[in-house]
């Protein structure tokens, strides 16, 4: 079987994409520290424990493999923290990457798939982003992200290395089977933040400005399912492994839905209206970022199937609760 490092594998989109590229006949090899990702999260394919900050461990890793590609996830992603402690972020992910890229160029391998983020985008008007909208991100954890693109592209012209660049708009939701889901600690994120205050496990929700220019005055967002971002990362690997030029796409559904959109499909998946209190606005927030995904669709010949709101709040309700169960039977 074709060999896929993927680095960040135990964390939440990583271990879905590992899902998606077992079931597409790869096997994928897990590199992760264990710092945000969980061991129980790694099902398919091994679980190699290293930091990417360890040259020597992932040369060794690299090279006992000879993974045919890599898929770099591996990342810190909290933009709040980023701005308190950039040096944490730009040593992290921007050295973090530098190591993977030599050890990868080392063994000649040859094709890598980076997760990238719509944050690159930083402060855009335009209501729906394409890849050729200017790139002009707003925190340090943005520059860590473009300072990669940009520095792939210079491993490239060195080693001939390619790369995709996948920029995420909000990834959410669940595997549909509940493998495996979303458990950050501590947790930021809408959706499993609006479940948490439905049940009750959370006092409220804060919605983070309501004086936004848009329908309602919250902000817009484009929430993808994660089970479709996992299947365009395997769609990233199968174009690269054919001698695929490097690219960039946008990964969103494509749909924007506001802060309070959300609220409500919470409220109705879940059968319990979340309890809000309307607060400041968060320091960095666009009003709206919604994805153009016509290059991903033509190009990767990519739907997002998943992703409708419902859907999304569905998994994300299904899983939360098999979780929550497990870790109270725990
Ligand atoms: N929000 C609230 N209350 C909360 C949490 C979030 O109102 O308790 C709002 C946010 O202000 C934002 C929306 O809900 O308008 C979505 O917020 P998330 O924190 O779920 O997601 P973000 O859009 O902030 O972040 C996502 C990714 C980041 C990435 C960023 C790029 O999770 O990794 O998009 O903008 F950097």
């Amino acid at each position: 079987m074709t060999k896929i490092l993927v680095t960040g594998g135990a964390g939440y989109v990583g271990s879905h994409a590992c899902k998606a590229l077992a079931a597409a006949g790869y096997e994928p090899v897990v590199f992760d520290n264990l710092c945000a990702g969980h061991d129980w999260a790694v099902k398919w394919g091994v679980l190699e424990v290293g930091d990417l900050l360890d040259r020597e461990r992932i040369n060794e890793v690299v090279a006992a493999h000879k993974p045919a590609g890599a898929i770099h996830f591996a990342s810190l992603a909290y933009v709040g923290e980023s701005v308190t402690d950039p040096g944490k972020y730009w040593r992290n992910n921007v050295t973090g990457a530098i190591n993977l890229c030599d050890a990868l160029a080392a063994a000649e391998t040859d094709a890598i798939v980076f997760s990238s983020s719509c944050t690159v985008y930083g402060l855009t008007k335009a209501p729906f982003i394409n890849e050729a909208e200017p790139v002009a991100p707003i925190n340090p954890y943005g520059n860590t992200k473009r300072a990669i693109e940009i520095m792939l592209a210079d491993y490239e012209v060195a080693n001939g290395m390619r790369n995709t660049v996948l920029r995420y708009f909000n990834a959410a939701g669940c595997d549909a089977d509940c493998e495996i889901g979303e458990v950050h600690d501590p947790e930021t994120h809408l959706i499993p933040l609006a479940i948490a205050a439905a049940t009750g496990d959370r006092e409220c929700l804060k919605i983070f400005g309501t004086d936004y220019p848009t329908a309602d005055g919250t902000c817009v967002r484009d929430y993808v399912h994660v089970t479709d971002l996992a299947n365009a990362h395997v769609r990233a690997v199968g174009r690269m492994l054919d001698g695929g030029k490097s690219d960039i796409f946008n990964l969103g559904a494509g749909a924007g839905y506001s802060v309070r959109e959300v609220i409500d499909a919470v409220g109705r998946v879940v059968g319990i209206p979340v309890d809000v209190i309307d607060d400041a606005r968060r320091a960095g927030d666009p009003a709206r970022l919604v994805a153009n995904i016509s290059h991903a669709q033509q190009s990767l010949g990519w739907q997002p199937e998943h992703s409708s709101l419902d859907n999304i709040v569905s998994t994300a309700w299904n899983w939360y609760r098999a979780h929550t169960v497990a870790a109270q039977g725990a």
